[in-house]
């Protein structure tokens, strides 16, 4: 099969249920830092995957392998950014990065439903602060592939200081990032999701517009699942406004009868579908240009197919990733393929014309 590796595919595939087990004994936290540490151990000896070049596709004026990519909060600090670009994976998020390092919220702050594919959690934005996430960043081997930085402000700024914790960061990823994105929709930092409102949203854009032109750079903006469809429309205003290049849908949602976070995996997809397929009309009708990266609740290909039948392009992942391993982007991977094949297309744009058909 062209543009996949079967020796990756056969190695994750074998090993992935075994790696699992152990894993899953663990408490998720754990098992997570292991992952990162073992990822971080091996990912610069590990070869390239082979990419096909027919799932190719340019997008906010990047050039993307493949439409998935992996979701902001998996490596918060850009320490497996190595290992993570050897897989089939289009593009990786990094992040949420705070302008000072911050330990987060109280453990446990991680939680899995497997039978349900699903993960909760109340992490509060932990990680190592621009300084250090910025020299991973340089340093990493990262394959040619996208990278992209998410952005967050801190606990302990206000929410009236906040434009200017965004603005900074900004500033000071530009250069690494291929693109970056505005993250104010997380439900664990408290008030983060107030700044989502029309006022909050717009002082924090006209504060990064400054730096923007300076460095300019693709920009987008995460927004949450559990927003009204005003807000959604207001949004999207403002994208179109300040000229962002485009809109990540979405976020965790809260289920307050799980408890405390947000909850992520199959248990989002409808509310995450329904925001996205709102805002890809919103964004067609406004005339707009933005992109919309869809995310939440993706797991099997028939979910990316519904996305892209709405009209959307790029696409993460996360919480698929930890219950199905690297295998689910090989067997996307494979997917994709397959369907290239039965509608005879040799481009992923040909493709997504035939799919909408
Ligand atoms: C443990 C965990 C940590 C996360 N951390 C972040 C984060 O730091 N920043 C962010 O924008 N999203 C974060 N997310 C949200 C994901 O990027 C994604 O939007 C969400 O999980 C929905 O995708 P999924 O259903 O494929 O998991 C996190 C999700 C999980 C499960």
């Amino acid at each position: 099969m062209k543009g996949t590796s079967f020796n990756s595919i056969n190695f994750y595939n074998l090993s992935y249920p075994f790696f699992k087990n152990i894993a899953f004994a663990l408490d998720a936290e754990r098992a997570h830092e292991l992952t990162i540490h073992s990822m971080k151990m091996t990912g610069k000896f590990l070869p390239d995957h082979k990419d096909d070049p027919r799932f190719h596709l340019k997008a906010m004026g990047l050039d993307f392998a493949n439409p998935i990519g992996l979701a902001a909060g998996l490596d918060k600090n850009g320490e497996a950014i190595a290992f993570l670009t050897h897989l089939p994976f289009g593009f990786v998020e990094i992040g949420t990065v705070t302008s000072r390092p911050q330990t987060g919220n109280d453990k446990p702050r991680l939680f899995r439903y497997p039978e349900e594919e699903s993960l909760r959690n109340r992490m509060g934005f932990n990680n190592f602060g621009a300084e250090r996430v910025l020299e991973n960043l340089e340093t990493s081997r990262r394959r040619g592939k996208i990278i992209g930085v998410n952005l967050g402000k801190n606990k302990v700024t206000e929410n009236t200081d906040a434009p200017k914790d965004y603005s900074v960061l900004y500033r000071k990823f530009a250069r690494e990032a291929d693109y970056l994105v505005i993250n104010v929709s997380s439900p664990n930092t408290p008030g983060l999701r107030d700044l989502l409102k029309d006022e909050g949203l717009r002082q924090i854009f006209e504060a990064v517009e400054v730096e923007r032109k300076k460095q300019p750079k693709p920009l987008l903006v995460k927004v949450s699942p559990d927003m009204a469809l005003e807000e959604l429309s207001s949004v999207v205003g403002l994208v179109n406004e300040y000229k962002l290049d485009g809109i990540i849908a979405t976020n965790t949602t809260i289920m307050k009868e799980r408890g405390e976070g947000g909850v992520s995996g199959k248990l989002l997809t409808k509310k995450a579908r329904e925001t996205r397929e709102f805002l890809l009309k919103e964004i067609k009708n406004s005339h707009s240009k933005a992109e919309l990266i869809g995310v939440g609740g993706i797991s099997h290909f028939e979910d990316l197919m519904d996305f892209w039948r709405a009209g959307g392009r790029l696409t993460q992942i996360y919480s698929a990733f930890i219950f199905q391993g690297p295998g689910v982007l090989f067997e996307m991977e494979k997917q994709l393929g397959n369907e290239f094949k039965k509608r005879g297309t040799k481009t992923f744009e040909e493709f997504l014309e035939s799919v909408r058909k």
